[in-house]
């Protein structure tokens, strides 16, 4: 069956302009849930950063809603459907995932699973009691600021990060924000690109991972290349013990761009989110519920045909 194009609309979240990716196939219009066997389709996405607004096309039993791409009612993933909307939009959103999915084992088929800072194959993202707003961090109510993820920790930062949700909050706020930065920093000046392209900077834990043993000393560039692809590391904070005018610079050109191109997204109980971390931003919008409990999985880079090679 032939698919239309997917129009884009415009819906105000916060302070940012976001844009909402819906698919008009005639029978199920908007966020209802269809019938629960797939149905291959052609689906179209656009975006003002994937060919220029004019949309790439593939083939895959999924179905896009909200700023990625939404499977039925799936126990498996379709690989390479999630493959073409990492390489494209840079991120993607899968939902109504069966009651079977097995998270870990699906996930591992795009790249190994790596462990978190604590080791931890799966982080819990939830409130805790003990870490007051006062402090910037995951593990309580307040917003986060847009910054990849393992900007400052040694080696390369994971590939991708998948969220879920064994909680949504409920009330207003808890979107996980995202843009792709790959024309933000086309859109850089040539001399401030060339500088965090080679001017390696030294990091070390924040107080909170301090507090708890986190000890280490690294060094590296906020933009490097590798394998031919593009890693962005963005802070959200000066932690970097050599901050200087440059890096500030990057991040409130980073920041107002964020500002303008994010998308938020919702995830619900029975949905996913995957974005490509070497090239795309994530933040968080603040809410109150706290009973609010996300799990976090980090996975390395997927061989290139060139590595394969
Ligand atoms: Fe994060």
């Amino acid at each position: 069956m032939e698919g239309p194009v997917v129009p884009v609309e415009s819906r105000p979240v916060g302070a940012c302009a976001q844009k909402t990716i819906h698919v008009d196939d005639g029978g199920h219009p908007g966020h209802e849930a269809p019938p629960l066997t797939p149905l291959p389709q052609r689906i179209s996405i656009v975006s003002r950063h994937c060919g220029g607004g004019k949309g790439v096309q593939f083939r895959c039993a999924c179905r896009i809603i909200l700023g990625g791409v939404i499977e039925l009612a799936v126990s498996a993933f379709d690989l390479d459907a999630l493959r073409v909307l990492l390489n494209s939009v840079g991120f993607a959103h899968i939902c109504h995932l069966s009651k079977e999915f097995d998270y870990l084992s699906e996930l591992a088929r795009l790249g190994p699973l790596v462990g978190q800072f604590d080791g931890a194959v799966v982080r819990d993202v939830r409130p805790d009691p003990a870490v007051g707003n006062s402090t910037y961090s995951p593990s309580n109510t307040r917003e986060l600021l847009a910054h990849t993820e393992w900007f400052e920790f040694p080696g390369l930062p994971p590939r991708f990060v998948a969220l879920w949700s064994v909680r949504t909050a409920t009330g207003s706020g808890g979107e996980t924000t995202l843009a792709d930065a790959y024309p933000f920093i086309d859109g850089l000046p040539a001399e401030l690109r060339s500088t965090l392209l080679s001017r390696r900077y030294s990091w070390g834990p924040s107080v909170g991972l301090a507090k708890v043993g986190i000890d280490y000393r690294t060094k590296h560039q906020l933009l490097e290349r590798v394998r031919g692809e593009l890693v962005i590391r963005f802070p959200c904070d000066d932690r970097c013990l050599d901050y200087d005018d440059d890096m500030n610079r990057f991040i409130e050109l980073g920041r107002a761009y964020f500002a303008e191109h994010s998308t938020a997204v919702r995830i619900l109980e029975d949905s996913m989110l995957i974005w490509d971390n070497w090239r795309v931003l994530h933040a968080r919008t603040a809410f109150a519920d706290t009973n609010r409990h996300l799990k976090r999985v980090l996975i390395a880079d997927y061989p290139t045909r060139d590595s394969k090679e």
